[in-house]
This record gives C-alpha cells, structure tokens and sequence, in this order.
C-alpha cells in the first residue's frame, strides 16, 4: 500500500531498560485523521517522534510519505506541533514564522503569503509583530500550530495542540484539522481530550503502557447507539420492542441494543398502539471516554486484538454480543 501517507509496523522503542513503546502497527491514509490516546506516559509522543526521525526505533519498520523513517525529504513535507514548544523569546510572531520557512527550505518568494495564511489561520495577524515572549501561553501554541502549517505539509502530526487553548481555540484547531483532511493532508492527533477526539478523527488508537490496546474508527470503538424505554401499562413490554432489536431489562427501564436511532419514531408508535404509557425514550451512547476509562482501569494488554463491545447480559433478549459493524 504505498500510498500511505504513514505506515509503520512493530515499531519498539526502549530507554534503557524501560518500554516506551513496543508492537506498534500504524497505517494513515491521505486526507485520514489518525488519533493517539493514552494516559501520561503512554508512549504517544515517542510514536510520533520515531515517525519524525527524532528518536530511532530499537525494532520495527516504517515510512512516511513512501520514505523511510527519518528521511529528510519526507520531514520537508511534514508540519509538526511539538507538545512542549519553546520558542525563542525575543522573536516576533512573523519572525518566526521567517525562520520556520527557511529551516523548511520553503521558496523565498512564498514565504510572505505563506505567513500571512498561517497567521491568519491560527488568528494571529493581529500579532504578528509581537515577541514571542509577550503572546500568552495560548497565543504561543496558536503561533506554532501556525509553523505546523507553513508550506502546506502533506502530513500534520500535532502533539496535544489544544492543551493551552481556551474552548473557542479548541474549536478553532477541530475547523483547522477538517480544513487540513479537506485538502487531503493526513493528520495525526496526540490528545487527552476525548471529546476533542471523537469529534474530529476518523481513527483511533489508544496507547497504554506503550502498546496499543484498541484501534479503529470511533463508531467501531464507541459501539452502535442503544434505545433505553421506559414504559408502563404492557403486560409484555419486551414482546413489543423486540421488533427493534434486541432487548435488556435494566433498573431504570429497558435497553434495545443495538438500536438504529431514526426508528425511534416507530417504537413509541407501537408502545402507543398496545396501550403502552412512555415514561421515557432516551438514546445512549457510550462515550469515547468511558471507553478509554474502562480500558485503562482494566489494563488490558491484548497489543493487536481489535476490541469487542463487552458482551451485554441481561434477563430478556437474545445475546447481543455481534462486534461492532
Ligand atoms: N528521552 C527519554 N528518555 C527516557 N525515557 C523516556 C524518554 N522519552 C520518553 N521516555 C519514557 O517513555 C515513556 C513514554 O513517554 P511518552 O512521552 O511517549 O508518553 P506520552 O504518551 O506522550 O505521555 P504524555 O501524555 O504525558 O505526553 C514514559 O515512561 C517516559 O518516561
Ligand atoms: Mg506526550
């Protein structure tokens, strides 16, 4: 598959005797939003900096645009947002952004129109003759997630680039990423923030203990969308919603898992027609984080195994334990 944009296979990394990472499988696609989750320590930035060239690997293979890991022709195309940035304080925001046009050995000619797009796509232009030194802590990652973009990178890989951004900010860099996949970069996102996440990656890994415990998209991940229903007055009710799927008693009602959610419409309807009183008709969804939560609490070390749904047990219903579609 040589149009990958990344592909890396049992990447291992060792400091000492310590596992940073080990059997790490990864595959980014043109125009795919690739998401690393883990705790702290976890291992996602030392993945990032192997596909970088900025740390070998002790074991595995891989390539990044078509080139081997480290290649500096490959990291000419790729715009990177190191998590603990640290920029030279006394330049301007413009200067800077010179500098990074130059280190990526940009054509002199576009520098100019490439600085004003990036200033302005990070909501810098008002700044751009401000030091370094004086833009708040925000304003600073706002300023290198602007360098990430300089040149129009085939690749962005930003490390946790919203961990100084108020809300709008953060809301800023999800346009940015979508912008980025919409002209066909690939992206690859190390973030804590699960909703940020969810929002904006078409996959996911999620990186414990330097191996990845889970991978794929997030509806894969997260599982399909229950119905809970609760209903009084049916002698059956379980015969009445089974039609849509199947059915779990619950404490607070009953669960239809999995449950296609544009039906919704129908189950009332029939609770209605066999005399049912709805009480409630609430869709569930598990989160990307209670995802994370219960698989890091658990430690699962499974390193390839795609996760399954756990199996649902119930009284009522047939097993409900088919993967995720
Ligand atoms: N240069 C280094 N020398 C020694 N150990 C290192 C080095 N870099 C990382 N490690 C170790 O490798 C492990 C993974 O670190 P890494 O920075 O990849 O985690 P992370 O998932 O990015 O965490 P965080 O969410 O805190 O940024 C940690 O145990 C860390 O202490
Ligand atoms: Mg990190």
């Amino acid at each position: 598959m040589s149009d990958l944009v990344v592909r890396a296979t049992g990447l291992r990394k060792l400091y000492g005797h310590r596992t940073a990472l080990d059997s790490l499988d990864l595959a980014v696609a043109p125009g795919q939003v690739l998401g690393l989750l883990g705790p702290n320590g976890a291992g996602k930035t030392t993945a990032v900096k192997l596909l970088l060239g900025l740390a070998r690997p002790t074991a595995g293979t891989g390539s990044v645009l078509g080139l081997p890991l480290g290649d500096r022709r490959a990291r000419q195309r790729i715009g990177y947002l190191p998590e603990l940035f640290r920029y030279p304080a006394w330049l301007t925001a413009r200067e800077l952004l010179r500098l990074h046009c130059r280190l990526a050995d940009l054509p002199r000619g576009t520098w100019s129109d490439q600085i004003d797009q990036a200033l302005g796509i990070v909501g810098l232009l008002g700044r751009a003759g401000d030091r370094v030194g004086d833009l708040s802590k925000g304003m600073q990652q706002r300023l290198g997630l602007g360098v990430a973009l300089l040149g129009e990178p085939d690749l962005v890989i930003l490390d946790e680039p919203t961990s100084a951004l108020d809300p709008v900010g953060r809301d800023d860099v999800r346009a940015i990423i979508r912008a980025l996949r919409g002209r066909g970069a690939a992206v690859i996102l190390n973030s804590h923030l699960l909703g940020e996440v969810e929002r904006v990656c078409d996959e996911v890994v999620i990186v414990h203990r330097g191996r990845a415990i889970a991978s794929g998209s997030v509806r894969q991940l997260v599982g399909a969308p229950s119905l809970r229903v609760a209903v009084a007055g049916l002698a059956d009710p379980v015969s009445v919603l089974r039609r849509f799927g199947p059915v779990t008693l619950e404490q607070d009602g009953l669960l239809i898992h999995p449950m296609e959610l544009e039906r919704t419409p129908e189950v009332v309807a029939a609770v209605i027609a066999a005399g049912g009183r709805l009480f409630a008709v609430e869709p569930v969804q598990r989160s990307l984080e209670d995802l994370f939560l219960q698989l890091v609490r658990t430690g699962v070390t499974e390193a390839t195994e795609q996760f399954r749904l756990p199996v649902m047990t119930g009284p009522v219903g047939p097993p409900t334990d088919e993967p995720p579609s």
